[in-house]
């Protein structure tokens, strides 16, 4: 009997039994989590169609069947000759992540492009002409894989293009979260055309 429970102690100890014992410190905070229970309804579209010279459209839907359940963020890019344009949603909400460093996305990218971005907005500064806070990162294309992104390396931009300020992200005050393909009018590569971007889940670490 003894030996037994020191057995499972070990197992336990070494995470093959009790991986679970501690999956709130070691998962962070899962912002939403598509594989379970979290919808994409309070998400809102955010593409260039604002300005009559855009032509752009995004669209965020739930995608599941008897095995899987995820969310799938299809976009549009039609941009301008000079690579200006943007398809995008973005979910507000209040979000205090100060305890977290990053924050990451079990995503996989298929399409023309797989260049993306993450847009955060903070102190409820949720619109123009208030600065917000970007980061670029490249979608896995085959398999479903993890995008890490520090929250030091969101930096402020304005309408796509950098902020030069010392401004940074108050990670206590989170209030808009979204994600955005470009069409990179201030970046080297310019993006155009159909693109999808499969994502399970999007959380803090
Ligand atoms: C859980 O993990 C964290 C960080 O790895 C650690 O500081 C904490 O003590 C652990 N808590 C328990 C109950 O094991
Ligand atoms: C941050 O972590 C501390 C210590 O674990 C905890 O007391 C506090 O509630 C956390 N803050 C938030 C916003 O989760
Ligand atoms: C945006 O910033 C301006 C000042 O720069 C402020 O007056 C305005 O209320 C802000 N609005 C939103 C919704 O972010
Ligand atoms: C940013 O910070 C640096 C050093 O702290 C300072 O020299 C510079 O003037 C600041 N720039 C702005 C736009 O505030």
């Amino acid at each position: 009997m003894h030996s037994t429970f020191l057995f499972l102690y070990f197992l336990c100890t070494i995470g093959v039994l009790c991986e679970n014992s501690n999956i709130s410190s070691t998962d962070g905070q899962y912002l939403f989590d598509f594989t379970k229970n979290d919808d994409v309804y309070d998400w809102q579209e955010q593409s260039d169609t604002v300005r009559s010279v855009g032509m752009s459209k995004a669209v965020f839907v739930l995608h599941q069947n008897t095995q899987f359940r995820r969310a799938i963020f299809f976009a549009l890019l039609n941009p301008q000759l000079n690579g200006a344009g943007f398809a995008g949603i973005r979910s507000l909400g209040y979000h205090d992540l100060s305890n977290f460093t990053k924050l990451q996305i079990m995503c996989r990218g298929q399409g023309q492009f797989n260049g993306f971005k993450i847009v955060l907005r903070h102190k409820g500064l949720n619109d123009e002409p208030n600065y917000s806070f970007e980061q670029y990162f490249q979608a896995p294309k085959d398999e479903f894989a993890v995008r890490s992104l520090p929250f030091s390396e969101f930096k402020a931009y304005y309408r796509g293009k950098r902020v030069n300020n010392n401004e940074t992200l108050d990670t206590s005050q989170i209030t808009s979260i979204g994600i955005q393909m470009y069409g990179g009018v201030y970046q080297p590569v310019k993006q155009k055309g159909p693109a999808t971007l499969e994502v399970d889940w999007i959380r803090a670490l």
